[in-house]
């Protein structure tokens, strides 16, 4: 049911741990299930330099923040944004059909933490990031993550 690759990254989960001086914090909730993720950036010179999270989330949840840590570390902002939870699920092989709602919470709480980092710098994030969860004004306009 679970590819090797989500098998590894559940088991040995990449960049796990927190950032205490971090430049961006995100942390995310998972409406559905309830689980939590928090996310921590470093960033330089708009890159992102490091890159770490912790979630009190299944084991898709585990794996799809894992591989997400992997795929944004040394790329701009601009770059970690475009990251979808699709690319994510493609990335680690795929996920079972009802597990693909565990993946939107990385790429929400990248999201967040880049957000969180504009903030930081005094930027208004909404219009570079955008609607970040799945609220109620997204479904509200028929709009759903992918
Ligand atoms: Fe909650 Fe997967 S069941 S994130």
């Amino acid at each position: 049911m679970y590819s090797e690759l989500v098998m590894d990254h559940f088991t040995n989960p990449r960049n796990v741990g927190e950032i205490a001086d971090a430049d961006g914090i995100g942390e995310i909730g998972n409406a559905k299930c309830g689980d939590i993720m928090k996310m921590y950036i470093k960033v330089e010179n708009n890159v992102i330099t490091n890159v770490k999270f912790k979630t009190f989330g299944c084991g898709s949840a585990i794996a799809t923040s894992s591989i997400a840590t992997e795929m944004i570390m040394g790329k701009s902002l601009e770059e970690a944004l475009t990251l979808s939870n699709k690319a994510v699920v493609e990335a680690l092989g795929g996920l079972p059909a009802h597990k693909i709602h565990c993946s939107v919470l990385a790429e929400q709480a990248i999201k967040a933490a880049i957000a969180d980092y504009y903030r930081k710098q005094g930027i208004d994030p909404e219009p570079i990031v955008g609607c970040i969860e799945d609220c109620e004004a997204c479904h509200a306009h028929g709009h759903e993550h992918e």
